[in-house]
């Protein structure tokens, strides 16, 4: 018999999540049947999207949902996913599951031994391809124009900077400390500074950029985009990666105003939300392998040890910096 440990949600935040939100606990699994396999977690992500699908009150008590995990085939009666096969799958905070298959993503086969196997849920994973498709499908920026982007040190933020690098559009970033702004310009930012402790964040974003911005790539929310707006040149975009904005996130009072500025008028605003189906983009995938072991685009991981402390990296991760992960 095999004991499953599972994080459940007892009540829900308000503001900050603390320890006294989450409980552990453990259920026995039932016998393996036919074409089900039994999975072992190798690591899970918490990102901060998730803030936005804990459950609502009626399944308080059922696992923590919608996190990337990998895991482990640990027993099968499936041919398709022999013992050992890695898998990537939405499931919740769990440490031990059984699944018919249908929402497994086999690593892929060529995944070369250089790359750790944590980057199949962020640098390959869902923040990459949000960036990826936010800069590129979604955002509208062409050859040579100016992307602005914050939480530039970010899971999205750097990789939506350097592929903009890479694509040869000019980039500035903004991050919350010193470490941050070297990385970036590590990491080819044309321009890169640390919003929390410039003395006008209007002035810093002008003389970046004195000619203005043909899009912003917002992870943050209304208090930043009020400065950012009026600089955003005629027939720019604001993208918007729905799933934020994170000054929002742990916040109790109401939302600062949105300040209508002349900037409006000519701006396209998209709003976009990247799910689960895009992991099943093959070719975007590759593309991030095939970048990564060329060292063409670097990335920055937070490891936290031990499936016990998936709540404490919960609640750390708006502070970490680059893709938060919890080693089983
Ligand atoms: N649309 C989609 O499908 C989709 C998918 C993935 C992510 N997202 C959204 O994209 C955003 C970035 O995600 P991520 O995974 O890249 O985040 P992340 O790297 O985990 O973000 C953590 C960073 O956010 C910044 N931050 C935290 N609290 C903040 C606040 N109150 N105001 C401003 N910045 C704050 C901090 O960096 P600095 O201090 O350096 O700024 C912190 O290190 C999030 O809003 C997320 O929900 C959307």
């Amino acid at each position: 018999m095999v004991h499953a440990k599972s994080w459940t949600l007892k009540k829900h935040f308000v503001g900050r999540p603390t320890n006294s939100d989450f409980e552990l606990k453990t259920v026995e699994l039932p016998p393996l049947k036919n074409r089900k396999v039994l999975l072992e977690a190798l690591f899970f992500t918490v990102d901060p999207y998730m803030r936005y699908y804990f459950p609502p009150e009626n399944s308080y008590g059922f696992p923590v949902s919608e996190c990337a995990v990998s895991f482990r085939v640990v027993e099968s009666k499936n041919s398709a996913f022999p013992i050992g096969t890695t898998v990537v799958a939405p499931s919740g905070w769990t440490a031990h599951s059984i699944s018919d298959g249908k929402n497994l993503e086999k690593l892929l086969a060529e995944w070369p031994d250089t790359l750790p196997p944590s980057l199949a849920l962020g640098m390959v994973g869902m923040p990459s391809l949000t960036a990826y498709s936010g800069l590129l499908d979604i955002s509208g920026v062409q050859g040579g124009e100016t992307v602005l982007v914050n939480v530039a040190a970010g899971a999205v933020g750097s990789v939506v900077g350097q592929i903009a690098k890479l694509k040869g559009f000019k980039v500035v970033g903004a991050a919350g400390s010193d470490r941050r702004v070297a990385c970036l310009e590590k990491y080819g930012f044309d321009v890169a500074f640390n919003y929390k402790t410039v003395k006008s964040l209007e002035e810093t974003l002008q003389k970046a950029s004195p000619e203005g911005y043909d899009c912003d790539f917002d992870n943050v929310g209304v208090e930043f985009s009020n400065v950012v707006i009026p600089q955003i040149k005629k027939f720019g975009r604001l993208a918007i990666a729905i799933r934020g904005p994170i000054s929002t996130y742990n916040r109790t009072g109401p939302l600062p105003p949105v300040v209508v500025s002349r900037g409006y008028s000519s701006l396209r605003c998209v709003g976009f939300s990247l799910r689960w189906i895009l992991l099943l983009r093959k070719y975007e995938i590759n593309l991030f392998v095939v970048v990564l072991i060329q060292g063409k685009i670097q990335y920055h991981e937070h490891i936290t040890e031990g499936f016990e402390s998936m709540p404490p990296a919960f609640m750390g991760m708006l502070r970490e910096f680059g893709e938060a992960i919890v080693k089983a």
